[in-house]
């Protein structure tokens, strides 16, 4: 399962990006960073440290400005993999920004239908808002658990990345259901290295070592 960070916060990226394998942008989080300044130098300057795929938002609403915006989102960096909204304009992109190389990441997936059209459309990734489907009552990571069945069955190469990740929980879920990626905020990336018993016996082991060694 390939682990992106969900985030655009350079100071977090550079932080764990030995253990990523990309990072996941979107407006809202961009618009936390506007301290760095200019939107495409954040961009360059995340996909410089990472080296690996970098999610970035088209905005654009139809096709044909989709996929312009799409080809100067490109150009920053051959990283940059475009998110285009699941929309019937932004399936119609994605199939003519297949076509021209540019990979794209669908976003704002909450159905199974939805990870249907946007695999047929030919997208890179699908990413499945779990969290978002949690918060009104429906269950995410059920949307996962069929489009990974669904895609494998007809050997679809797009990847299903389970996002709006809000807790650990969410991260076994999805490795279970078989979810090519997930996109993981570093706080949850950070609770998942932490374990109670882990910090007791470190110290336990550290009292003990200083009784050997006196210091
Ligand atoms: C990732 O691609 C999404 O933009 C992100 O996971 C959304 O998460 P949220 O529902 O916490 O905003």
């Amino acid at each position: 399962m390939e682990i992106f960070l969900d985030t655009a916060n350079i100071k977090e990226i550079q932080r764990f990006v030995y253990l990523i394998d990309g990072v996941t942008t979107n407006p809202t989080l961009i618009a936390q960073e506007q301290a760095f300044g200019n939107f495409e130098d954040l961009i360059k300057e995340i996909a410089r440290i990472v080296e690996r795929p970098v999610s970035v938002e088209a905005v654009s609403q139809t096709a044909a400005e989709i996929i312009r915006e799409s080809r100067d989102l490109a150009a920053l960096s051959p990283h940059v993999v475009v998110k285009v909204p699941m929309t019937l304009e932004g399936l119609k992109a994605t199939t003519a920004l297949q076509a021209e190389g540019i990979r794209t990441n669908i976003t704002l997936v909450f159905s199974v239908n939805q990870a249907i059209l946007a695999a047929k459309a030919g997208a890179t990734y699908v990413s499945v808002f779990v969290g978002r489907l949690d918060d009104i009552g429906h269950s995410g990571m059920a949307v996962v658990e069929d489009a990974v069945r669904i895609f494998q069955t007809y050997g679809w190469s797009s990847k299903v990345i389970t996002a709006s990740v809000r807790h650990p929980l969410h991260v076994i879920a999805a490795a279970n259901a078989g979810s090519h990626a997930i996109t993981i905020p570093p706080k949850v990336l950070e609770m998942m290295a932490h374990h109670n018993l882990t910090d007791s016996g470190l110290q336990r082991f550290l009292e003990d070592w200083k009784k050997v060694t006196g210091r």
